[in-house]
C-alpha cells in the first residue's frame, strides 16, 4: 500500500480529526520541497562549507545569497514565495482583528498580539512576523517526518511491542467515548520519548560561549590525555546524541531501542534538562524548539492513527536502512538516498 492510499483511508475514516488539505500554493509547495530536498543531500564537503560560512561575517553571508548559482535561487525563491506566504497571513489576521472578531489562536496571532488593546512593548513588527513564516515551516517539517520515519521503521522492527501498543489504542478507543487524552496512554508515550531518544533529529548543536565559564558534568569523565574531571572550562558545541546514550541516564542498554525503558524505573530521571522528558532532542534554554508541544502532539496523533489501523512490517530484502546526519538525522538506504520503505497493510 502507498502512503498516498495510507492518507485516503484516513481521509475516509470518520474518526480523524486531521486536515491533510493545507491551503498552500503550488509553487510554493514545489520550492519548499526544493529546499528539504538541498538540505538532505549535503556532502561531506557541503557540510564543512557550511560550518565555515556560519564564522564569515556577515555582509559577506549575505553577498553569497546574491550570487545566481542554482542553490541560492532555489533559497531566494523559497524566501520570497513564504514572506508572501506570511504578509497574506497577517493581512487577513489583521482584517479579522478589525471587525472585532480576533482570538488567540495559533503562533500568528500570539506574535502579532492583535487583542490587546496596547500592543506589548519589544514585540516583533508585522513585517517581522511575516518574515518568520520560512523559519516554521522549515523547522517544523524534516524535524517531525524524519523522527516519525524513525518510529514506524521501529515498528517494523519491533512486532511485539507493535501489537501491544495497537492493543492499547484499541482498547482506548473501545472505553473513551468522546476525543482521546493521548497524555493517559502509557506505552504511546513511552514510544513517542524513545524514538526522540534514539533519533534526536539535531544530534549536534554547535554553541559558542559567550564568556568564560566553568559547567559542572554530572558525571566524571577521562580526557583523551587520561585525566578524571568532573567540570569544564568552556562548552563549544553540545553532542544531543551523545547525551541520549549515556549509559548512566538511560540504563546499560541505551543504545538499544526498547520503549519500556520509561516504564520499569530504568531511566535515572538526574538533573532536569529540555523541555520534554529530560530530553535534549529539543534542546532547552532561551533558544529552545518554539514547536515541541506541537510536535510531541503530532506524533502522539499520527502514531496512534497509523498502528491503530495498519501493520508496519519490514520490506522481503530485509532491513537495509541505517542513520544519515545530513542537516538533520534522516533514514537512508545503502545508496544514502533518503528512505524508509515499508511494507503497510491495513489492519
Ligand atoms: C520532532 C520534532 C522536532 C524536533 C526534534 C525539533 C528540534 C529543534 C531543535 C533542536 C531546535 C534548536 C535549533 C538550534 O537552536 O540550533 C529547534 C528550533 C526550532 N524549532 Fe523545532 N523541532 C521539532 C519540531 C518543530 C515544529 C513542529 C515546529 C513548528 C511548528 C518547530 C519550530 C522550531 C522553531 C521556530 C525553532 C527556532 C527557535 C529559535 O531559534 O529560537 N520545531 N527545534
Amino acid at each position: 500500500m502507498s502512503i498516498l492510499q495510507m492518507v485516503e483511508k484516513l481521509e475516509e475514516s470518520s474518526e480523524s480529526q486531521m486536515d491533510l488539505c493545507p491551503d498552500l500554493d503550488a509553487n510554493l509547495v514545489d520550492y519548499n520541497e526544493r529546499m528539504l530536498t538541498l538540505a538532505s543531500n549535503q556532502s561531506a564537503a557541503q557540510i564543512l562549507a557550511d560550518a565555515v560560512a556560519v564564522r564569515l561575517p556577515k555582509w559577506v553571508l549575505r553577498a553569497a545569497t546574491g550570487l545566481p548559482t542554482e542553490t541560492f535561487n532555489i533559497i531566494r525563491t523559497a524566501k520570497s514565495l513564504t514572506n508572501q506566504l506570511g504578509e497574506k497571513i497577517v493581512r487577513e489576521k489583521m482584517d479579522v482583528a478589525r471587525q472585532g472578531l480576533a482570538v488567540e489562536t495559533d503562533t500568528f496571532d500570539m506574535l502579532l498580539d492583535l487583542g490587546s488593546s496596547e500592543r506589548r512593548k519589544n514585540i516583533l513588527t508585522f513585517e517581522e512576523v511575516a518574515a518568520q513564516t520560512g523559519i516554521l515551516l522549515i523547522g517544523g517539517q524534516d524535524t517531525t517526518s524524519n523522527t516519525l520515519a524513525f518510529g514506524l521503521l521501529e515498528l517494523a522492527r519491533h512486532p511485539e511491542f507493535q501489537e501491544q501498543l495497537r492493543a492499547q489504542i484499541h482498547a482506548s478507543r473501545a472505553t473513551v467515548s468522546s476525543a482521546i487524552s493521548y497524555d493517559t496512554m502509557p506505552l504511546l508515550n513511552a514510544f513517542v520519548k524513545e524514538t526522540l531518544r534514539v533519533y534526536p533529529v539535531g544530534p549536534i548543536q554547535e554553541r559558542i560561549a559567550t564568556q568564560d565559564m566553568v559547567i559542572p558534568l554530572a558525571d566524571e569523565i577521562t580526557t583523551t590525555a587520561g585525566e578524571r574531571i568532573n567540570q569544564i572550562t568552556v562548552l563549544d558545541y553540545d553532542s544531543t546524541n551523545r547525551f541520549c546514550r549515556l549509559a548512566s541516564r538511560w540504563g546499560k542498554d541505551a543504545l538499544e531501542f526498547r520503549p519500556s525503558r520509561w516504564l520499569d524505573g530504568t531511566i535515572s530521571q538526574g538533573q532536569a534538562v529540555g523541555p520534554y522528558a529530560n530530553l535534549l532532542t529539543f534542546l532547552g534554554g532561551p533558544r529552545v524548539c518554539l514547536g515541541w508541544r506541537f510536535a510531541i502532539l503530532e506524533m502522539q496523533v499520527f502514531f496512534a492513527e497509523l498502528a491503530g489501523k495498519f501493520a508496519f512490517t519490514l520490506p522481503e530484502e530485509g532491513d537495509p536502512i541505517h542513520m544519515r546526519f545530513s542537516g538533520s538525522l534522516m533514514p537512508v538506504l545503502p545508496t544514502d538516498k533518503k528512505s524508509a520503505p515499508l511494507c503497510v497493510t491495513p489492519i
